[in-house]
């Protein structure tokens, strides 16, 4: 009889419970139910604290001056390109190997989207790629820290300034990660961050906007709140939208932030274990491990799969064969962005001024984003927050298949 659950045997991992998510205790009741009593729903009216308290919060565990709380992650970054003056018809940089928001924020101002390379081991920027990339219209790089993994800031913050780029890290994956003890979001000129329900810190929707910068910060306040100051309610600064968040979110945040540190402590101890248990499996490899990174958030976890360790099996049907073990798992954001229909030379063209210089997105190939996507088994982040017994069954299964794939191909 054959050992693999695809064929009948018994499975590696029994019944994986993998917490449900978001979670609610009866703090998050309380928080919203005080909010929802006291009647101010809006932070710009009357006595509202709720959301005021979250930026103070969130500013004091980032060691950043200020914190503009916004509705979502994709509106945050918006403000933040703005915040930074980026003009129609300007050229940022963008990494295809993201969430769509990051570049749609770009096109939604304007803006052009002008994709660089990730590196393949961390799925991050390629700071080379960005030098290659830097024409005379570019005026800033929105990097990623994908799946909460910081981005490599020593080799690319003397790129960023060498060409006179702004900074914009979309730290929406990386609540809690820090590199070289500053944790990130705050390393560049502005961070942004989305408090999305499949967050790490959520408030079902939720974004914010963090930087050491008071007149990036006076500018991000005018232009998430309609243009106006607060207290001075029909006098508008600034042509701009309404991206205010709710006290609702404000309360359900606070009460949310006090549990991040320790369930973002549970993660890295089950990563170290995966990490651990997976280093003698020839094809699978997790991100480098780098001291630099000295405290790891998450969102999504990722690994490569190298079809060759396992006798050319196809990464999906490795897959299909590790859910029959009892491991579910995703792949990553699996397209390259610009190999998304809406990226199209056409489309943004559409979106822009006439005389801006749109690249044909279509025809592009950038080698690092194609292993990647080509690679890639993602997690999402609950499962980091199982019992170790289930982390080591996990890398079982992962084994089991490697031992027995001669039957799936
Ligand atoms: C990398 C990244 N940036 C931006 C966003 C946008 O955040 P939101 O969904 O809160 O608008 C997301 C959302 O998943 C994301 O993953």
């Amino acid at each position: 009889m054959s050992e693999l659950a695809l064929h009948g045997g018994p499975q590696a991992v029994e019944e994986l419970e993998i917490p449900p998510w978001p979670q609610v205790n009866d703090q998050d009741r309380e928080n919203v139910l005080d909010a929802l009593d006291s009647g101010v729903w809006c932070r710009s009216s009357g006595n509202a604290e709720w959301v005021e308290r979250f930026e103070d919060q969130w500013a004091d565990y980032h060691d950043a001056e200020h914190a503009i709380a916004v509705a979502n992650g994709t509106i945050a970054i918006e403000v933040a390109l703005r915040m930074c003056d980026v003009r129609p018809g300007d050229e940022v940089l963008v990494p295809p190997y993201t969430f769509i928001a990051t570049a749609s924020a770009v096109t939604s101002i304007g803006a052009v989207p002008r994709f660089v390379d990730v590196d393949p081991e961390t799925h991050n920027v390629d700071p080379e790629s960005v030098a290659e990339q830097v024409t005379d219209k570019t005026v800033g790089l929105v990097g990623v820290h994908i799946g909460g993994y910081p981005m490599n800031f020593d080799e690319l913050l003397p790129v960023v300034e060498e060409h006179d780029l702004f900074l914009i890290e979309d730290a929406a994956h990386a609540q809690g990660s820090e590199w070289r003890g500053e944790k990130v979001g705050t390393i560049g000129d502005v961070g942004t961050f989305s408090f999305q329900q499949t967050k790490a810190l959520s408030g079902g929707e939720g974004g914010i906007v963090v930087t050491d910068d008071e007149i990036l910060a006076e500018r991000g306040h005018l232009l998430h709140n309609i243009g106006r100051v607060s207290g001075k309610a029909y006098r508008h600064y600034e042509l701009a939208s309404n991206a205010r968040m709710t006290e609702f979110q404000g309360a359900l945040l606070c009460s949310q932030l006090e549990r991040l540190e320790a369930q973002n402590e549970k993660r890295r101890e089950n990563e170290a274990i995966l990490r651990e248990e997976l280093e003698s499996i020839d094809g699978i490899s997790a991100k480098p491990e780098d001291d630099r990174i000295t405290a790891r958030g998450y969102c999504i976890f990722e690994l490569q799969y190298d079809s060759s360790s396992f006798e050319g099996l196809s990464r999906d049907d490795f897959r299909e064969a590790l859910s029959a073990e009892g491991v579910p798992s995703g792949t990553g954001y699996t397209y390259p962005m610009y190999d998304q229909p809406t990226f199209s030379r056409e489309s943004v063209e559409a979106l822009v001024p006439d005389d801006a210089d749109v690249p044909a997105y279509r025809s592009l190939h950038l080698p690092g984003v194609e292993q990647v996507t080509e690679r890639v088994i993602s997690f999402s982040h609950p499962m980091l927050l199982v019992e170790e017994a289930d982390i080591r069954a996990i890398a079982d299964a992962f084994r089991k298949i490697q031992r027995n794939v001669d039957e799936l191909i």
